[in-house]
């Protein structure tokens, strides 16, 4: 009896034995090893404003030169607009990063519809307010009223801090944050790629390898 008990170890002690070494040599072949996740793209993780508004480069203390109209303009004399055949102001050299094209048709084009000619170094709103070039946004909110609303009621542009004002401020990024103001228009971005399957999908539900973004 006890002869019969060791003889079923020892051919078990066996198998597993060469079950063993058949999945060290991988004779069943091998699960494919996933393939390295890709990182993502650290832009798409950057929490930065789309744009560095005026008062943004004071606060981080850059370089502000350019904003510095009458290290160029003359002071108490008021500027006038070169403007060519069509109405449309003709920038000079030393402002030709500025890319005017407010609106479709440039129908904001106007330097002076924002800038005050008296005193470049202010703005101006449509109500004839004069504000600071970094106090934009009620410029803005001038001309785009309705926009104006839903950005104070926090329906456009994007708020952070805190929802329980009890607790703290709620912050509202300027639209200059977002918008050039010479050329408003919203430039298209590239979306953030969807999650990444951790293995091959056979049939997946949702995003498909033609319409995954990288
Ligand atoms: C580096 C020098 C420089 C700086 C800084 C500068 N400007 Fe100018 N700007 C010029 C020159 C040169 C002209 C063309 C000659 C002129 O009209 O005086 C000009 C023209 C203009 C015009 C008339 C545009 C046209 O072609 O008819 C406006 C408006 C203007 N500047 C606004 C500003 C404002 C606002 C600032 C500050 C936020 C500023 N500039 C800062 C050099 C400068
Ligand atoms: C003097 C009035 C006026 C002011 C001030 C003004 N806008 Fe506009 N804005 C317009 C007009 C007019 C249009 C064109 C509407 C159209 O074409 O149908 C426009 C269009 C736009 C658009 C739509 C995109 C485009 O180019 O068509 C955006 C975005 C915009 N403005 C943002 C701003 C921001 C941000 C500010 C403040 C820096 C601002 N606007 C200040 C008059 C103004
Ligand atoms: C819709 C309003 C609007 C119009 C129209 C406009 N500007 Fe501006 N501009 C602004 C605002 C607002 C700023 C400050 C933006 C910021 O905070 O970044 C500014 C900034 C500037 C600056 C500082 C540096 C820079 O490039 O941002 C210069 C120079 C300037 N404007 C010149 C002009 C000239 C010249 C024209 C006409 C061809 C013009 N602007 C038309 C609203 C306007
Ligand atoms: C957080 C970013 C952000 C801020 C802040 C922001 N906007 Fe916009 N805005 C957008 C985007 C994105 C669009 C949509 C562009 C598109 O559809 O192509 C847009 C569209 C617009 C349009 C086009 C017409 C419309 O309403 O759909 C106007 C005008 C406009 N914004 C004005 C403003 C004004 C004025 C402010 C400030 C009071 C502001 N925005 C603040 C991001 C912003």
């Amino acid at each position: 009896m006890k002869s019969m008990k060791a003889k079923v170890l020892a051919v078990l002690t066996v198998l597993f034995l060469l079950l063993a070494v058949s999945f060290g040599v991988g004779l069943w072949g091998r699960t494919p090893r996933p393939e390295p996740i890709p990182l993502v793209d650290p832009s798409f993780l950057d929490t930065k404003t789309w744009r560095a508004s005026y008062a943004d480069l004071i606060a981080a203390d850059e370089d502000v030169t350019y904003f510095d109209c009458y290290l160029c303009h003359e002071e108490n004399k008021r500027l006038e607009l070169n403007l060519d055949e069509q109405g449309l102001v003709i920038l000079p050299e030393e402002h030709e990063d500025i890319e005017m094209g407010h609106g479709t048709h440039g129908r904001n084009n106007n330097c002076f519809n924002c800038h005050n000619p008296n005193n470049l170094a202010l703005l101006e709103s449509r109500d004839r307010h004069e504000l600071k070039l970094q106090n934009s946004t009620p410029l803005c909110g001038s001309c785009h009223g309705p926009t104006y609303r839903d950005w104070e009621a926090g329906a456009h542009g994007r708020t952070s801090g805190y929802w329980d004002l009890a607790a703290g401020e709620a912050t509202r990024l300027d639209c200059v944050n977002c918008h050039d103001p010479h050329s408003p228009a919203f430039p298209s971005r590239k979306p953030a790629p969807g999650p990444h399957y951790l293995r091959e999908v056979k049939s997946p539900v949702g995003p498909t390898k033609e319409n995954d973004h990288e």
